[in-house]
């Protein structure tokens, strides 16, 4: 394996979701535009680029979704009962307030439309293209020094209206971006016993399901 492969697998195996270690200091410009720009170079059905990139610094909006995030993590917590309740209620589920800024990941269906190549059979290959250009992001953050954390206790009605997203738009990620004092080396839901990381035999099959 030549240096290069080595980067990205240890990108790879280091990147984290990331909730309690951001540091709320500055992001350089240059480094969040490589960070967009690797996500924009993502694949995409049909070549459509179907995302679009809300980059959030407001602390005020970024306060009504962290309301919106604690209240649906109480509807969350209502579901459980004994010891998942005991143990989601050690776990943070976001750092919206800590991280320096956010970044909300749209999808637009119409984009490069009518006729997306690719998406006549599947029309969720528009919303998988999103998810590569969102793990291209936090790819690239990891290997910038930076966290990211995943958010995805909201409504999109919420972040629709919150953002002004276009009636048709979906929002499809709350992300949270920032330096971070460390990353983990075990995922958070693990260190809680929530869930652990299968091995990945687990996950392969030869020939059929
Ligand atoms: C689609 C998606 C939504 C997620 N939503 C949340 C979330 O709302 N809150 C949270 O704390 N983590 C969220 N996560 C992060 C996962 O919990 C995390 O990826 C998983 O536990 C594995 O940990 P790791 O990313 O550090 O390897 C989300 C991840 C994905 C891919």
């Amino acid at each position: 394996m030549n240096a290069q492969n080595t980067g990205l697998y240890e990108v790879i195996h280091r990147r984290r979701d990331v909730r309690a270690e951001y540091t709320g200091a500055p992001i350089p410009e240059d480094r969040l535009r490589r960070i967009l720009e690797a996500a924009h170079a993502a694949p995409s059905v049909g070549l459509s680029q179907p995302w679009d990139f809300i980059v959030v610094r407001d602390p005020a909006v970024r306060r009504a979704f962290h309301d919106h995030v604690r209240a649906e993590r109480d509807v969350f917590a209502a579901t459980l009962t004994g010891e998942a309740a005991a143990r989601f209620a050690g776990i943070k589920i976001d750092g919206v307030l800590e991280s320096t800024l956010s970044i909300a990941v749209t999808y637009d269906p119409e984009r490069g439309g009518p006729a997306v190549l690719g998406r006549h059979a599947i029309a969720d290959a528009g919303l998988y293209s999103v998810c590569l250009a969102i793990q291209n992001l936090w790819l690239a953050a990891t290997a910038e020094g930076l966290g990211t954390g995943w958010v995805s206790f909201y409504r999109e009605p919420f972040v629709r209206d919150l953002l002004g997203i276009p009636d048709g738009i979906r929002p499809v990620a709350w992300l949270c971006l920032g330096p971070v004092t460390h990353h983990q080396e075990v995922p958070d839901l693990e260190r809680h016993a929530w869930r652990h990381r299968e091995p990945v035999e687990r996950a392969i099959h030869h020939d059929r399901w």
